[in-house]
Parts: structure tokens; sequence; C-alpha cells
């Protein structure tokens, strides 16, 4: 929980409200609020305003690719706020109240009704209401998730969404007639919704498929193989997910689909009672990873020049610039052992916000090494090995112990578990 929480006093009922200020507003703090400062310092750095971070180059590229080869006039639209209800993240986009992301172990929450955003999707209805018809919106994206090389807390996404009226889908009906058997396989035994003509979804299906094909191909190559399978999203049905074969392997890069009507903003069907619209979603980071060869996500967050220098001459009509890695730091490991209390509901993610919270970008990885019950205590035992390691300097075993013996006090403090 942020600790620099200050005490807000109400005249009328006399009695001290705890809050927060993040990002120049006050919250008050609640039994949800589990925002952590290491969390609360990111949302000031924006990595996709910094002209030479390869997030910053791939949303060019993106825009340049639509602007010049999409036959549609798209809006593009850079959402710097990560703050929202959980009425716009979960609520409006029919995401039911058991699903996991609402549960603070997953989720960062101000308070009980508002968080940082989960995905971009929290954001459509209100860029519906102005209007929009065609729009892509990027932005920051906060969950709480494993330690690895690719994962963070924060990440972004890019959100696609396109609002059809029948007529402008039949217009392309002779166009997109050869895409019916593979738009059929893609959406697989999907029930489509009451409200929609199967012909008109298909159509829909096949605008999306052909957009993301053509985007697929502006990032990786006019070669590049797409798969697409069905899933399920709550907001969109049917649901489908593309993933796209690079380096020898299939990268899973596109989660989207048919938007429920209900998730349409109310303005959108009464100017036309028929629309339709398609949707999708795309993390940045994970496409970046690969297109420029970005072995460890803490990289987009360097500041050392090694880093962002390399993609100064980078232009969005051109091939990824590689990476080269620089000198590699030595890797310090280091183990943390502890039994559970025996009436306990241990979640990792716990352990992983300590972990940021003392050694923010200075772990590489932790895994779980081993895990057995004893039967004579009756007690389960975890251990996890804790890689550190900086990208731009050599960490020092001082360091590592302090910084260890913080964490281990922290944790069997916070965790309330017994060390070994
Ligand atoms: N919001 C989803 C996520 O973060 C991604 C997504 C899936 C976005 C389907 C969409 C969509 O617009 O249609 O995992």
């Amino acid at each position: 929980m942020i600790s620099a929480c200050r005490r807000h006093f109400s005249l009328q009922a006399m009695k001290s409200i705890p809050t927060t200020t993040i990002l120049g507003h006050e919250y008050e703090i609640d039994s949800m609020t589990n925002i952590t400062p290491a969390i609360a310092s990111r949302l000031h750095c924006k990595l996709l305003s910094q002209p030479n971070s390869p997030l910053a180059l791939l949303w060019r590229r993106i825009q340049r690719h639509f602007d010049s080869r999409h036959p549609r006039v798209f809006d593009f639209l850079r959402h710097d706020d990560p703050i929202v209800t959980a009425k716009q993240n979960f609520d409006e986009l029919l995401i039911p109240a058991s699903h996991p992301s609402r549960s603070p172990n997953d989720s960062y929450y101000l308070n009980r009704k508002t968080m940082l955003r989960t995905h971009m999707t929290a954001h459509e209805r209100e860029v519906m209401a102005t209007g929009r018809k065609s729009f892509l919106l990027v932005g920051d994206v906060y969950r709480r998730d494993q330690i690895d090389c690719s994962h963070m807390p924060v990440f972004h996404q890019l959100e696609g969404v396109c609002i059809f009226s029948p007529d402008e889908l039949l217009s392309r009906e002779a166009e997109y007639s050869h895409l019916v058997g593979v738009i059929e396989k893609a959406i697989g035994s999907q029930v489509l919704q009451v409200e929609h003509d199967p012909k008109i979804v298909k159509l829909a299906l096949a605008d999306l498929y052909v957009t993301l094909h053509g985007l697929m191909k502006a990032l990786f190559g006019d070669a590049s193989r797409i798969r697409w399978q069905e899933t399920f999203f709550p907001f969109t049905q049917p649901s489908t997910e593309a993933e796209v074969f690079y380096d020898n392997r299939w990268l899973e890069v596109f989660g989207s689909g048919i938007l429920q009507q209900q998730v349409l903003h109310p303005s959108v069907l009464e100017r036309d009672p028929n629309a339709i619209a398609w949707a999708f979603g795309m993390g940045l980071e994970r496409v970046a990873m690969v297109l420029h060869g970005i072995s460890d996500i803490r990289l987009f967050w360097s500041q050392d020049d090694r880093f962002t220098s390399q993609f100064s001459s980078q232009k969005e009509d051109t091939v990824p610039i590689k990476f080269v890695p620089f000198s590699k730091y030595p890797p310090i490991c280091r183990d943390i052992s502890f039994y559970l209390p025996t009436t306990s509901d241990f979640q990792p993610n716990e352990l992983y916000e300590i972990i940021r919270e003392i050694a923010p970008d200075l772990v590489e990885a932790v895994t779980l090494t081993d895990e057995y019950h004893d039967v004579k205590i009756n007690r389960a035992s975890m251990c996890y090995r804790i890689v550190y390691r900086s990208m731009e300097r050599t960490l020092t075993d001082n360091l590592i112990n302090k910084l260890q013996s913080e964490l281990r006090e922290r944790v069997a403090r916070q965790l309330q578990v017994t060390l070994r």
C-alpha cells in the first residue's frame, strides 16, 4: 500500500479519511487499495512521448501504415492518464464479478472504485461517445504479474475499433467473398450475437482480417504468416486471436472480435441501431522486443544512452534496427525459503510486489525452485530463486546482501511466513 498517505479532515463529519495523492488527485484509501510507491512512480514516465523509445517508434510505424496503406481514415489517440473506474475497466465491458482479473491480486486499485487500467479496452466507450468511428488508441496498462524478462507490471497496448453500418459492409461483399472460408474457420463453433445478421458479421470479420493482415505485413514483412484461432473475451462475440510466425516461432499478437452490442456506447446505436463494430488489442512491448531483438523488457525503461541512442536513426519506413546488447553485467542469485502458515492462501504476486518495491529494475527473474509439504510440522515450504542483475552496472555483493536482508524482513512480516 502507498506509504505516503495524507490525512484529510472532513469538517462536516469531523472524522479523518486516509487519502493518497496520485497524479495530482486525492483518492480515499480503502481495503482494496494496493498501489505501491514503485508502481506510482511509473505513472510519471511516459515512454510513448520519448521520441527514441522503441515503443514510440512502433506507434509511429503503425500510424504511418494506417495513413498510407489503409483505405479507411483512422483517428490516432494516445491516452496518457491510466486511472479509470472499475466500472470502465470491467463492468461496462461485461467482465463478470467473479473474473480473476478483478481481484486485487491481479490488478492495482487506488480504492474499490478506482484503479489503474489493465487494458486499453477500458477507453473504447468514451472514444465512441465522441462520434469517432475508426480509431487506434495507445497507452500504458498495469497488471500485477510474475517477474521475468518478458513481464513487467506496466506495459503498453494498442487498441483498435471500427464501427460500420451494414450497408458499408455490404458494399464490400465482392471484395471479401474469398475470405468467408478463413473467417468461418477462425470463429469455429462460436454462437453469434442474436442482434446480428451472420452475413454482416462475416463481412465485419473479413474487414478485421484484412486490416490486421495488412498491419502484420507492415510490421513483420510481406512474407509473414498469420494464423487465427477462436478464443473468448467477455466483450466480444465471436472472439479470435491471431498469431504471427516470426523468428521460427508462433507469437501471439492480437486479441480481437466483434464487440458485444451492449459494449457499444448508447450514442452509437442512437445514430445507427444496426451499427456493428470490430475491435482488437495488441501489446506493444511484445512486438517491439521481437522486431528489434530486445531481450529484456526492463530495457524499455532504461535511460542509459547505450540503449536509447541505438534507436535515434530509426525511420518509420525502414527495417527495424536490431538492438546490439551492451555488455551484460553478471547476475547475482539469492534464494529465499520459508514455511507458510498452516492456513494460508499464499499468492506469489504478493512476493513479487515486495521484490519490486525493494529492488525496482534490479531483478531479472524470480522462479519457484522447490516446494514441498513438511509432514512433521504439517506446513508447506517454498523456495524462490531471485536473479539480481542490473542492465546498467555491475551489482556488488554488499548491495545485494542489504537488499536480500531487507527482503527477508519484509517477507516475514508482510506475508506472515517463517523464514528458513
Ligand atoms: N483487452 C484484451 C486484453 O488486454 C485484448 C483485446 C481482446 C482487446 C479482444 C480487444 C479485443 O479489443 O477485441 O487482453
